[in-house]
């Protein structure tokens, strides 16, 4: 109880993304490859336990947002190819060259910088055209996407290894998601085909993989969400892989005590006692990752039973209502955030409702207060 994790933590279970990988890799047609997208600290799970993990459960390749992260993952393992899916600054193409690392194309001002530094270099630097097919932010608009093309081809310092795109919407809208895939088709079917055989052909995220089709000419995936064992949307069919929630997020009671009913709670006194009641003051706060707007509205649980917040969430403690619980409440008892206890659990979707955030949100918040804890032992799919 004196280390400092004992206050907060968030629990990893490696075990678990492996598990997660191997079903994921049921929903796809043999062949197609993985490319685990590790960005954001690996949605805050941890980079370098995370990737190690994957390195060694079987992903083919990462993704990260920029050349740091890239330049981090190079650092765990050589070989993997490692996609940057964020935009490239000036200054920083010689750390994509340095880390044998894969640049995303989206302009012909890229083009030009990014084979002034592969020239510099002695060189090729690998790239892969992002074609924006209707999510609006990266990418070259699907109609400009052939000239683009033509001058990747002809390049001789560049060498072109994939082409994708990014669905806006794969979680809410399937037909938007649909024309968006059949935009990227049509930019494909005018490439020469020995140029389109040797690419890697990308769209889907977690959400996306739902209408993968076996026969379309997509050669890999980029999953997220999935992978940390959380579905993108709540009735996605990749419900039956049975994938398992890989971080759970730990505090504990650190003060007991009765306040009379009337009594106001926290900041701003937003809440005031309908009874006298007992409260536990819990060792996490919004300087911890648990979010401002949860404040009134989150549970938590402790032992085995839900216990609603009370009052605003302040920077180091949070204050839950324990006057309900059946069993006698200790100071240092653990009180769950997110994850289970007993036969109750509280998803990240719960969580990030709570929170008015989004789960992908909820992960990258968890701030660097909260030490992450690793259960490795191997477990058979
Ligand atoms: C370009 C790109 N591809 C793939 C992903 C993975 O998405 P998800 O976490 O929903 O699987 C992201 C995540 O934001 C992304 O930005």
């Amino acid at each position: 109880m004196s280390s400092p994790q004992n206050r907060v933590w968030a629990s990893i279970d490696l075990a678990a993304l492996e598990r997660n990988l191997g079903r994921i890799r049921t929903a796809l047609p043999p062949g197609v490859q993985y490319v685990a997208v590790v960005k954001a600290d690996a949605y805050g799970h941890g980079l370098y336990q995370t990737v190690a993990r994957l390195m060694q459960c079987g992903a083919d390749a990462f993704a990260v947002a920029n050349v740091f992260e890239g330049a981090e993952v190079r650092e765990i393992g050589a070989g993997w190819p490692i996609l940057v899916l964020g935009p490239i600054l000036p200054g920083e193409e010689d750390r994509l060259l340095e880390n044998d690392l894969v640049a995303t194309i989206s302009s012909p001002e890229e083009v030009k910088r990014f084979e002034k530094a592969a020239r510099k270099a002695g060189r090729p630097l690998r790239v892969h055209l992002k074609v924006d097919t209707g999510m609006g932010r990266l990418g070259v608009w699907h109609s400009e996407a052939e000239a683009l093309f033509a001058q990747l081809e002809q390049s001789r310092q560049l060498a072109l290894e994939g082409i994708y795109t990014h669905f806006s919407s794969a979680d809410t809208d399937a037909e938007y998601t649909k024309t968006q895939r059949e935009r990227l088709i049509r930019v494909i079917q005018k490439m020469p085909e020995g140029t389109v055989n040797r690419l890697l052909i990308h769209a889907d995220n977690s959400a996306g993989i739902d209408s993968f089709a076996a026969q379309s000419p997509f050669t890999a995936v980029r999953v997220g969400l999935l992978q940390f064992g959380h579905l993108p949307y709540k009735d996605s069919l990749l419900a039956r892989l049975a994938i398992e929630p890989v971080l759970s997020f730990h505090t504990r009671v650190g003060l007991l005590k009765e306040l009379p009913r009337g009594t106001p709670i926290s900041y701003g006194r937003t809440y005031t006692l309908k009874r006298r009641s007992r409260l536990a003051v819990l060792t996490a706060g919004y300087g911890d990752g648990i979010p401002t707007p949860a404040s009134n509205r989150a549970q938590v649980l402790i032992g085995g039973q839900r216990c609603p917040v009370l009052g605003r969430v302040t920077m180091d403690q949070t204050i839950v209502d324990v006057t309900d619980l059946k069993d006698a409440v200790s100071v240092g008892d653990e009180a769950v955030l997110i994850g289970a206890q007993g036969d109750e659990r509280i998803t990240v979707a719960e969580f990030s409702e709570w929170g008015a955030c989004i789960p992908w949100e909820t992960f990258c918040s968890l701030t660097k207060r909260v030490p992450r804890v690793y259960r490795t032992a191997r477990v058979a799919v």
